[in-house]
């Protein structure tokens, strides 16, 4: 399967996010990852529906959204409402977790799950055959720019193998910590979407940097 590579925005100049997406379209990056914080369910406030609603009527691109916010449940009309394409939730907020799961299909758009470094990767498996995403967080959720924290790969590849032998259509994603050296770890694992911030954002020339992402000599 092809690597898929989802900058994410939180990199992205706030103040001019309109140029940053222009950059990510013309990098050839597959999507465009949008982190929500709340500063309740991480120690962090980022950005939320008005921003998402602006970022869907400047582009066509596929929004993969981050929620990491305490009751996801509440807010998943509002994010499909402002353009989300697929919503990825927190196993540990404190909606419940197939009502959400429902609630986001039941708009006809992907559903992703999500846990921290510290949570077993199991808790992922009774949803698998619903989700469009199994997302390893592979920094603790919160801030951009963190160390890849490499023991979280032995989950990506526990859910490979679930998802494979299953035959599940769900892809597995990493986000966190990653950059040309760190991706490799995180394919050889068995991730098919790579979300990275800090370090496409830094490049000089992040069409450059995706396809290193894409294919890690
Ligand atoms: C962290 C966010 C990530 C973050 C990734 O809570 O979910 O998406 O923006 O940024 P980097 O690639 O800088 O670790
Ligand atoms: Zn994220």
């Amino acid at each position: 399967m092809a690597i898929k590579i989802s900058p994410s925005v939180l990199s992205a100049d706030l103040a001019d996010l309109k140029k940053d997406i222009k950059r990510i379209e013309e990098s050839g990056a597959d999507r465009i990852h949008f982190d929500v914080m709340d500063g309740i369910f991480v120690d962090n406030i980022s950005f939320g529906i008005p921003v998402l609603k602006s970022v869907s009527e400047c582009t066509d691109m596929f929004l993969d959204v981050h929620l990491m916010i305490i009751d996801p449940l509440k807010y998943i009309d509002a994010f499909v409402d402002a353009g989300a394409d697929m919503i990825t939730f927190h196993a540990e907020s404190e909606s419940d977790i197939s009502a959400t799961i429902e609630k986001i299909l039941s708009r006809g758009i992907g559903a992703g799950l999500t846990i921290r470094p510290k949570t077993p990767v199991e808790v992922m498996f009774p949803y698998l055959s619903k989700l469009s995403n199994a997302l390893v967080m592979s920094v603790e959720p919160g801030f951009g720019g963190q160390g890849f924290i490499a023991e979280t790969m032995s989950k990506v590849t526990a859910l490979r193998k679930e998802i494979d032998r299953n035959g599940y259509k769900c892809q597995v994603q990493v986000d966190g910590g990653i950059n040309a050296e760190t991706a490799k770890i995180a394919i050889a694992a068995g991730a098919d979407d790579l979300v990275s911030g800090s370090y496409l954002f830094k490049a000089p020339d992040m069409e450059k940097v995706v396809e290193g992402l894409r294919l890690p000599d």
